[in-house]
């Protein structure tokens, strides 16, 4: 697992509530509903550390977990939820691309993609913040146990091709469940060897 133990640090709502900006952060963003929160449970080995629901929208803020003394890895409000109100996804926004933007300790974003989806338009929109903002970036697909092998295979190529056109993407996709456990052993090693 994790060198040290996984804790809830604090929710964020604005950039001037972030903790000292003074180890390694990590940070997973995604479309909502894709399995954000899932997977830092699934990471961590803990059934409800991170809020997961059915309901879009769920995490409403930056939610900050130390991994042992040395890093933090954050939950981040899900974007392209239509159903919310205007209002709450411009706050949402302007929060999301302040952090992406503008974290000088963050190392990596994973953006996590569903595997039924592909890459779409509001992710786009994400990636290329990341390029801007020269934030090394790693695609996750998540959910794969929702799909078939050659499903599996088409989404892989969709998502390859996308990333071959942003400076900022780290090339290998990382392919997850966090029902299955799929990935989940991956994905911990890469966090754990940051530096
Ligand atoms: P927001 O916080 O609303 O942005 O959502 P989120 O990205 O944190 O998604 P969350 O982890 O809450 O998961 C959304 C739904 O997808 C839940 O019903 C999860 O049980 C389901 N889910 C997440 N990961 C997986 C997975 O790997 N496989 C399957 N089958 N379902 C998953
Ligand atoms: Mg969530």
């Amino acid at each position: 697992m994790f060198a040290g133990p996984v804790t809830f640090v604090k929710g964020v709502v604005a950039m001037s509530g972030l903790p000292p900006a003074d180890r390694l952060e990590v940070c997973f963003a995604g479309r909502s509903n894709v399995g954000k929160s899932s997977l830092i449970n699934a990471l961590t080995g803990r059934k409800s550390l991170a809020r997961a629901s059915n309901t879009p929208g769920r995490t409403q803020e930056i939610n900050y977990f130390a991994l042992g003394e040395t890093r933090y890895m954050t939950d981040l409000p899900g974007y392209g939820y239509a159903e919310a109100p205007v209002a709450v996804v411009r706050k949402w926004q302007e929060l999301l691309k302040a952090y992406l933007s503008g974290r000088q300790t963050l190392r990596r974003a994973f953006v996590l993609i569903d595997a039924r989806h592909g890459v779409k338009a509001v992710d786009e929109e994400i990636l290329k913040l990341l390029d801007r903002s020269a934030v090394t970036f790693q695609c996750v697909l998540t959910k794969i146990d929702k799909i078939n092998r050659a499903e599996r295979m088409a989404v892989i190529e969709q998502v390859k091709g996308a990333l071959a056109k942003h400076p900022a993407a780290y090339p290998e996709l990382v392919v997850t469940s966090s029902e299955k456990g799929e990935g989940i052993e991956t994905l911990r090693a890469i966090i754990a060897t940051l530096e």
